[in-house]
């Protein structure tokens, strides 16, 4: 498939919803009360796991999107700069579905019915499993922080093009 050579509208769009709802989540994560045995999720962990949902679907019809529509690196990057991002762009991609399947699989094995903001019932992946939740305990927290090493670097490169480089990177993200 033949690429553009930049992201277009719709790109730009999911690209900076992404942004939002992951700007909303990780505070939710961090604030909401601590898990206990046996405990029933609140409304802390009703709008986690709510928002959650959507950040799955989105990254889904994101990806879909970005496999049907793909855009070339700036041609102006040295070869190490075209990799690195593509790299880490694939790595973001991956850590968000990792992150959001992992918390899924989390909330399903403690047996838990989740609404999807308080409208209707989310569906589990698996039954109460308490085996099998200890099994994966850690691993939500892990895709988490992974994924967040990957913002930093990937907000690190964009600051690095906008003071340093002095390029055009950045506005292939902005609104024409
Ligand atoms: C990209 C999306 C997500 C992010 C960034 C995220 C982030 C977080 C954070 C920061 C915490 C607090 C853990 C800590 O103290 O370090 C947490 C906990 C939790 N999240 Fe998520 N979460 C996401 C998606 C989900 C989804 C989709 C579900 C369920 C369907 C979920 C279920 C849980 C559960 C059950 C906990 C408490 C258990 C634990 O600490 O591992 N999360 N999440
Ligand atoms: C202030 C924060 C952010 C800024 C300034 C920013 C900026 C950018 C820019 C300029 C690009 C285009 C890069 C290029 O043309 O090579 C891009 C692409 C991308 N960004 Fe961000 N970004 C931010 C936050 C995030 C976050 C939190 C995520 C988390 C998932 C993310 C995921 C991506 C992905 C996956 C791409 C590649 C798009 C594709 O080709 O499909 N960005 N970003």
């Amino acid at each position: 498939m033949k690429r553009r050579l930049r992201y277009g509208t719709t790109a730009k769009a999911f690209h900076w919803l992404i942004v939002a709802l992951l700007l909303i989540q990780y505070p939710i994560g961090w604030l909401m009360p601590d898990l206990h045995r046996g405990m029933k999720p609140g409304a802390g962990m009703t709008f986690h796991i709510s928002f959650g949902f959507s950040i799955l679907i989105v990254i889904v019809l994101r990806f879909l999107w970005r496999l049907t529509h793909p855009v070339a690196p700036e041609s102006t990057l040295p070869p190490w700069q075209r990799l690195g991002s593509e790299l880490v762009h694939w790595m973001l991609y991956i850590l968000v579905l990792a992150t959001t399947l992992t918390g899924w699989l989390f909330a399903s094995f403690r047996g838990w019915s989740v609404s999807y903001f308080y409208l209707f019932p989310l569906p589990m992946l698996a039954s109460d499993n308490a085996a099998a939740g200890k099994a994966i305990d850690g691993l939500h927290q892990a895709a988490e922080w992974t994924l967040l090493v990957f913002i930093g670097l990937h907000v690190l490169a964009a600051l690095a093009h906008l003071f340093v480089y002095r390029d055009r990177v950045i506005q292939r993200m902005l609104p024409e």
